[in-house]
């Protein structure tokens, strides 16, 4: 099976994590990227005025793959907006494809993201994970906001993700 794992990262987690289920998957790993450096104010502006940001690569390379796996963090309660432009893609262009984020989790889950990828690409993804950086800092109490933002995932944590990550994914495709 050809398989895409394409990530967006501002801080560097879904990065890391999505260069390690690529690897593990031997699937071909994309980093999307923005011309203009992201800033907390473009956060916001992209939110407050709903854009798509223009991003590198262009999303139309990726109907060679059998299933695409976006990897990217969650702002505000909403998908990362560098992904928006592929999922766009997907509702003209029906793929199958994966959602996988690695966020903070500090006010607890997002429930609006599943609604959101289904809006933007016109399908439910066919797998959903999101894992918290909450509780990977701790089981038993609700850290705050400034302790997940900050949180680097460390080389353990990316093995054991990308574990659980892979097995989800072998069993689900
Ligand atoms: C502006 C901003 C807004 C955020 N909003 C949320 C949120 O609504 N829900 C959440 O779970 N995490 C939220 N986070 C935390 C990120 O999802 C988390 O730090 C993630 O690990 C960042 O991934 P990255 O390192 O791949 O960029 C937010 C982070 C930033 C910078």
């Amino acid at each position: 099976m050809n398989i895409a794992v394409i990530s967006y990262s501002f801080t560097g987690n879904n990065e890391a994590l999505a260069r390690s289920v690529a690897k593990a998957l031997s699937a071909e790993y994309i980093r999307i990227s923005e011309a203009k450096p992201r800033t907390l104010g473009r956060i916001t502006f992209d939110m407050i005025f709903d854009r798509i940001p223009l991003v590198q690569p262009k999303p139309e390379q990726i109907g060679k793959y059998d299933i695409i796996l976006f990897f990217g963090p969650v702002w505000m309660g909403k998908v990362a907006t560098p992904l928006r432009a592929y999922l766009e893609y997907l509702k003209k262009n029906p793929q199958k494809y994966g959602y996988l984020s690695i966020n903070g989790g500090a006010d607890g889950p997002n429930p609006k993201v599943p609604g959101e990828l289904r809006k933007r690409t016109g399908a439910d993804p066919v797998v959903f994970i999101e894992q918290h950086i909450a509780d990977l800092i701790s089981a038993d109490h609700k850290p705050a906001r400034k302790d997940t933002s900050a949180y680097k995932l460390n080389e353990g944590d990316i093995n054991q993700l990308t574990g659980k990550i892979v097995k989800k994914v072998r069993d689900m495709i």
